[in-house]
């Protein structure tokens, strides 16, 4: 056996974490762990394999309650196509008269993917086949200094192949397992415990010091920055605004002056707050908010209309006007 998979085993030997659905390999309390654990941090997706392993003992008590129930029973964990999933599976394993035993049955159920599948192959029957999750990915990428962003079709086929090369094929459940509580307790993604890691001596990234650079994730699209200024017009009781024509989010709504550059210079309006933030999905503004208190009727640009600063209540108005009116009003 190759010398990385020997630690993992070794390691996992020690410091394997004793959670209640190891104690047998019963399919059905894996299978409910492993859903439960898809989207659930281990603490809390524990509790609630209790209460499903005392209310549902076997996968027929599952399949014989009503879609309600289960629904119920899962509430708080969230993701609830989850707990359909596994109500119709649990239908589907009746049907089948066993839990399936190969990874293609395995495969077939409701709500099991690649992942789901190697891990419940892996564990109830023994099955050679590589989980690759998120420990998984940081862990290897890690030692092996791969640098392919995580979250890829390229990282994914790179990451399963080297698993399965790694794989002792009659240890399956042990490395795979060993492999998630290493990422979970060694290989951490923030601060991994480098110092006390048997892996040290032949890890690439500990070597070149880039633990905290892998795994390499694909940067997210940054989200662009805009600047505006509002301006705040008022006379005689009176301010200035425009309803947005179609084409934006904003359609509908309205806005008080944006001016251009010329007008800030020339109008010079009091400067009240700069660089407010206001965070949309794919941009971030950034607005100046500024009061104009001329010293007569101002000529109103194309598409404003002067309206009562009293029924300023009656416009719809985006996020930012409405912080610009409590920036004035005091
Ligand atoms: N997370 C999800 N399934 C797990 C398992 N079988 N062992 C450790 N962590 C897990
Ligand atoms: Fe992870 Fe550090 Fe061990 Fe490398 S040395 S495998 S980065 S814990």
């Amino acid at each position: 056996m190759n010398d990385f998979s020997r630690r993992i085993l070794d390691w996992y030997a020690e410091n394997a974490r004793d959670l209640p659905w190891r104690r047998n390999t019963d399919p059905y309390a894996v299978w409910l762990s492993e859903i439960i654990l898809q989207q659930t941090r281990i603490a809390q997706g524990t509790a609630y394999w209790h209460r499903f392993m005392e209310r549902f003992p076997t996968v027929r008590d599952l399949a014989d309650a009503t879609e309600d129930e289960v629904l119920r029973l899962w509430e708080g964990l969230g993701y609830y196509s989850r707990a359909r999933n596994l109500h119709a599976a649990a239908r589907q394993i009746v049907a089948l008269g066993a839990f399936p035993d190969t990874l293609e049955g395995i495969r077939s159920l409701k709500g099991i993917g690649d992942y789901t599948a190697a891990a419940i192959g892996s564990i109830c029957f023994g099955i050679p086949a590589a989980v690759v999750d998120g420990n998984v990915y940081r862990v290897l990428a890690r030692h092996f200094g791969i640098s392919t962003p995580v979250g890829t079709t390229e990282a994914k086929k790179e990451f399963t192949l080297l698993a399965g090369k790694l794989l002792p094929e009659k240890e399956a459940s042990a490395f795979n397992q060993g492999m998630m509580d290493f990422g979970a307790l060694q290989c951490t993604p923030q601060n991994p415990d480098c110092i006390t890691c048997p892996l040290q001596a032949t890890c690439d990234a500990f070597r070149t010091g880039r633990t905290h650079l892998l795994p390499l994730k694909k940067s997210a699209a940054k989200p662009r920055e805009q600047r505006l200024n509002y301006v705040y017009v008022r006379f005689d009781g009176e301010t200035a605004i425009r309803r947005r024509g179609p084409g934006d989010i904003w359609q509908g709504l309205y806005e008080p002056l944006v001016p251009d550059p010329a007008f800030v210079r020339e109008a010079s309006p009091v400067l009240l707050k700069a660089g407010v933030k206001h965070q949309l999905t794919h941009r971030t503004l950034l607005a100046d908010f500024y009061l104009w208190q001329p010293s007569s009727r101002p000529e109103l640009p194309e598409g404003y209309k002067w309206i009562k600063e009293a029924e300023l209540d009656k416009y719809a108005k985006p996020r930012l006007f409405e912080l610009l009116l409590e920036t004035i009003q005091p």
